[in-house]
């Protein structure tokens, strides 16, 4: 992995000290995204309107951000908005949500600033409120020179509008250049997806036990680790990342292959015998 910025291991908590001491540095994923999951649950067990719950959820986005730009993480990506949030949602919680995230942003681009942490966006985002686009513009613009943690925040996103936009964006460069279907491939896709810039997410992270991905970065965890908690969203910190960083370091990634020790697979030796005739 590339360490992004400077290490600043002194600043974990005890705990989160803790669980990096179990971890090996130089196998941290470089890319780790989040489905956050679980806000209303949290209020609900609470008798608490589910608007406290999200508001509960933006201070885990920045302390979880935070503890990521210490261990030097150079991708995180939360699910923070969807499409289908957009459309299905009653419009109070929709407004309550976009106020959020213009406070959120306010608030927390002087602690981005002092976490050396740029923050980008993915997402239908030109549909969202104007002046929440303002302040988004803003926070991007101001954080652009930071080396550290890119927080990317999906916004307004679905995965299958995301293969529209990207099929829709190649097909007219297709057309400019007069090029023939047949000769599209995997990376030309890559290259169109609002994420071109990024590498795949390495750690796919989902709160409140759900065993979904609804719709969250579907081309680009075609070979993440899934990490499912039960933990809901309001409730995750610093620690829970590093446990959950803990946990995909104890496995075995082979991308379709055999991985480690595969070569140690008997043969089959009827199919030997059959192979030599
Ligand atoms: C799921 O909770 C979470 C969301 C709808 C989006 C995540 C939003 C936040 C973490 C708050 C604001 C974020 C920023 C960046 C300021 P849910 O309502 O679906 O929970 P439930 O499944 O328990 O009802």
């Amino acid at each position: 992995m590339q360490l992004s910025g400077t290490l600043r291991i002194q600043e974990l908590t005890a705990e989160e000290r803790a669980v990096y001491a179990t971890l090996k540095p130089e196998r941290l994923p470089e890319h780790v995204a989040i489905i956050m999951d679980g806000n209303g649950r949290w209020a609900g067990r609470r008798s608490l309107k589910r608007f406290l719950g999200h508001q509960q959820g933006a201070k885990s986005v920045q302390m979880v951000t935070e503890t990521a730009s210490r261990i030097g993480l150079p991708w995180l990506t939360l699910y923070a908005f969807s499409l289908e949030n957009n459309l299905r949602r009653p419009r109070a919680e929709i407004s309550f949500l976009m106020r959020l995230l213009k406070t959120y942003l306010e608030n927390n681009v002087q602690r981005m600033m002092d976490n050396n942490v740029r923050i980008c966006y993915i997402g239908r985002t030109h549909e969202l409120p104007p002046e929440v686009q303002d302040k988004m513009r803003w926070a991007e613009e101001t954080t652009a020179r930071n080396t550290g943690t890119t927080l990317t925040l999906a916004l307004n996103y679905g995965g299958r509008s995301e293969m529209v936009d990207a099929f829709r964006s190649l097909a007219a460069e297709m057309q400019r250049n007069h090029s023939s279907p047949d000769r599209i491939s995997e990376e030309d896709i890559r290259r169109h997806l609002y994420t071109a810039q990024m590498p795949d997410p390495d750690l796919l992270i989902r709160t409140s036990g759900e065993m979904r991905i609804s719709n969250f970065l579907l081309w680009q965890i075609a070979y993440a680790e899934i990490f499912v908690t039960e933990r809901l969203w309001p409730d995750f910190r610093g620690v829970h990342l590093l446990e959950a960083i803990a946990d995909f370091q104890r496995r075995e990634r082979r991308y379709g292959g055999l991985g480690e020790g595969g070569g140690e697979v008997e043969e089959d030796p009827e199919r030997i015998r059959l192979a030599a005739g």
